[in-house]
């Protein structure tokens, strides 16, 4: 594939993924890069530009991360982003110190005033709130370079030397909190590095394909479906590119969610692929029965798992490429720390090892999650599989409270249906980044028409986040858990009290078990 290639050069910061993610929507790719990678490499992918990112260190220390001076004799134009500004201007011959208290040293949201003769800001407007993280400020700006942007305490936050295509910004523009940065980013690569769009989810759709076609040959594919936005789009490319050599293999345990199955099978019906849907229900809730302690139900669950796709595996008979989904974010090395870490994702945990075949094929690596799921649409899959939310491997069996019963399932299916059904309908799908519901073991008396009811509690979940690793709960209208509770308690035999769960993650997780 050979896409014009900006490198956002990893120095250690917290917004190094979403800067990457700002240049691709730009229609433009970029790879992330630590920056203790040899200068040799960086060359050879004939980089457009360069983006220095932020970092957690001062440039003065004595361990901070530098870059080969080197790089800034190459003709290619760099942005450096806070740190890597400062790295900037440090490298060629200015002086970084620690910014004095209440002077320069800036956090949060500030009122910015920008020139707009400067490249970056070009068509912008001259004044704006830009996102601070700094402590450090740019005592003297290197030769050649102009101020072109300040606040009311600092007066040097954006330098430029625009001769030599070198710009440097204090403040993140990567952030939504900066008005227009997306803009200056989008001016630096079409006004300084000269790009030209040629980053589109088509043209990688087709690359992608050619490519895949190309390595497979007539060998044999498996994939391990899950029914989740990564394999389901995995699955999607190599359907488009090798059809009947690819089979699927959708372990159906029975604890998705109402209709869940049939949708995804639906979904690959159009492509002529081997799709093999395992109906498993009945081993997998044999094997649970009586189960109620919830790190054991999990387990049996990915024991099981295993068992299923292995037999099936076996009925294939050898195959040639084992497609994995693993994403851009799993792959990224870390730019800083003691230790680079790379992790490698597994869609379907916990794939035997010794399933037979030659090797794996990883077709999403390169892309961010927003671009797996705009892959999937230029593939034909539908909205509601491209726009799922993160549902867990054990599925329901983790939110079914306790041990489980095929009866208890069912009643969580249908709380669960009209719950996203509600949220949905209030337009609240995109902002909630994941909404469930959850049936408690806990049964308390109500009074239904003229009679006693002694019935389960259902908990509502509802969280917003953006790495699943903290997380708000979600600030539903009233009215709108006002029709879900109405809704669920008249419709759902067993179920006759409603609750919202109003704890975020920490303390509590997002899953109950
Ligand atoms: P917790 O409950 O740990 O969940 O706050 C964080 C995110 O991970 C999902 N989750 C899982 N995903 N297999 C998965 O693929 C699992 O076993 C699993 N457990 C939790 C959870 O839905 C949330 O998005």
């Amino acid at each position: 594939m050979s896409h014009q290639t900006v490198i956002v050069l990893d120095f250690g910061g917290q917004y190094n993924q979403l800067i990457a993610r700002r240049v691709r929507e730009c229609g433009v790719y970029c790879e992330v890069k630590p920056y203790t990678t040899p200068l040799e490499q960086l060359k050879a992918m004939a980089p457009i530009g360069f983006i220095f990112t932020g970092g957690p260190n001062s440039v003065y220390e004595e361990k901070a991360p530098h870059v080969d001076p080197a790089i800034f004799e190459l003709g290619v134009p760099v942005l450096g982003i806070c740190y890597g500004c400062q790295l900037m201007a440090h490298t060629l011959g200015g002086q970084v110190t620690a910014a004095q208290e209440d002077t320069a040293r800036e956090y949060g949201k500030t009122e910015t005033y920008y020139d707009t003769t400067c490249k970056l800001f070009k068509g912008l407007p001259e004044q704006g709130i830009s996102w601070m993280s700094h402590g450090d400020y740019m005592a003297k700006v290197p030769e050649g370079f102009a101020l072109t942007a300040h606040t009311d305490a600092c007066p040097n936050v954006a330098i430029a030397d625009e001769k030599r295509g070198f710009y440097g910004v204090q403040y993140h523009p990567e952030v939504n909190h900066t008005q227009h940065g997306v803009d200056m980013i989008r001016n630096f690569l079409y006004e300084v590095c000269g790009a030209t769009g040629d980053w589109t989810m088509e043209d990688y759709k087709n690359t992608a394909i050619r490519d895949i076609r190309e390595k497979v040959g007539d060998g044999k594919v498996l994939l391990a479906l899950s029914g989740g936005v990564d394999s389901s789009v995995a699955a999607a490319l190599l359907a488009e590119a090798v059809g009947k050599q690819l089979t699927c293999v959708f372990v159906d345990h029975g604890l998705m969610r109402k209709n869940e199955g049939d949708e995804v099978e639906a979904a690959f019906a159009r492509w002529d692929i081997n799709f093999v849907r395992v109906d498993a229900e009945t081993r997998f809730l044999l094997k649970l029965a009586g189960e109620a302690e919830p790190e054991r139900k999990r387990k049996i669950i990915g024991e099981e798992f295993i068992r299923v796709f292995e037999e099936e595996a076996k009925k294939i008979g050898r195959v040639d490429y084992l497609v994995q989904g693993t994403i851009y974010p799993d792959v990224i090395e870390s730019g800083a720390g003691d230790a680079a870490v790379i992790k490698s994702h597994h869609n379907v945990g916990g794939l035997p090892d010794y399933v037979d075949f030659k090797e794996i094929i990883e077709p999403l690596r390169l892309l961010f999650k927003d671009e797996v799921r705009q892959l999937g649409r230029e593939l034909g899959l539908p909205e509601y599989l491209v726009m799922r939310q993160p549902f867990p491997g054990p599925g329901l069996a983790i939110r079914v409270i306790g041990d489980l019963t095929k009866e208890k399932l069912d009643t969580l299916r249908d709380a669960d249906a009209i719950y996203r059904e509600e949220i949905a309908k209030a337009g609240l799908d995109r902002s909630i980044n994941q909404y469930f519901a959850v049936l408690t073991n806990t049964r308390s008396v109500g009074v239904m028409g003229d009679g006693r009811t002694y019935d389960y509690t259902l908990a509502l979940r509802a969280v917003t986040t953006s790495d699943f690793m903290t997380a708000d709960w979600a600030r539903i209208p009233y009215d709108v858990l006002d029709r879900i509770s109405t809704r669920i308690v008249n419709e759902v035999k067993g179920i006759n009290r409603i609750v919202y769960d109003i704890t975020s993650k920490p303390p509590a997780t997002i899953e109950w078990e």
